[in-house]
């Protein structure tokens, strides 16, 4: 999600916000912690953290304008279970400690179509291996898209990883109190797209 930078961003970034964390050792890892990785504008995040306000939820993102939308949407909710980190992925593991992390989310990451940019995919194997460090041994990641060649491409990944896929479904519907949808779902939900669904675990 390539966005314009508005005005008010980078002022409102530079001022800091209680949201806006930029190292983990303030987060309060005895909690369960969840891990949204391209968060976007934060709606799933948002709505997430208010449904199980015993989960502390951790959205990154590296788009400037994303990151001070979803900051701001936080604010409105008033959640006090959010932490928003403006950061790439490729820096997780220099983020948060070894086993930290019990859930990652990977809804609707960008497909990258060409073959030259596969390697930018956020389940390419070498940010597979990332994640691995991250999460705790007994956590899984759930990945959503609507994406045909993504969603194949990465149940290829998954071989060359330290995971194995334990859930995979083509067309997914499934309603659970933590299954909010995203700004992303909902848009290709509404056009009648198929939702892929993978989850994975270590193996
Ligand atoms: C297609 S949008 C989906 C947003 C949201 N997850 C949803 O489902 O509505 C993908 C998001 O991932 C972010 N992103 C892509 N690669 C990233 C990376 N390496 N590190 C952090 N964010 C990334 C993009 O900036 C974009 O906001």
């Amino acid at each position: 999600m390539r966005m314009r930078k508005k005005k008010w961003v980078g002022a409102f970034l530079e001022e800091g916000n209680k949201y806006l964390y930029e190292e983990a050792s303030a987060i309060d890892f005895d909690k369960t912690v969840y891990l949204e990785i391209g968060m976007g504008m934060g709606d799933f995040l948002v709505e997430s953290a208010k449904r199980n306000p015993e989960i502390f939820y951790v959205g990154l993102e590296r788009e400037d304008t994303c990151v001070a939308r979803a900051v701001k949407k936080a604010e409105e909710a008033g959640v006090e279970n959010i932490a928003i980190f403006h950061e790439d992925a490729s820096l997780l593991n220099e983020i948060f400690p070894s086993k930290s992390i019990s859930r990652i989310y990977l809804p609707f990451s960008d497909p990258w179509p060409k073959k030259r940019n596969h390697k930018r995919r956020l389940t390419y194997p070498t940010f597979l291996k990332i994640y691995a460090e991250i999460l705790k041994d007994e956590g899984d990641i759930i990945f959503k898209s609507d994406n045909d060649s993504l969603f194949e491409d990465t149940l290829e990944y998954i071989k060359e990883s330290p995971f194995e896929a334990v859930c995979v479904e083509e067309d997914y519907y499934r309603i659970e109190r933590d299954d909010v949808m995203t700004a992303y779902e909902r848009k290709f939900r509404e056009q009648g797209q198929p939702i892929h669904f993978v989850e994975m675990r270590k193996k």
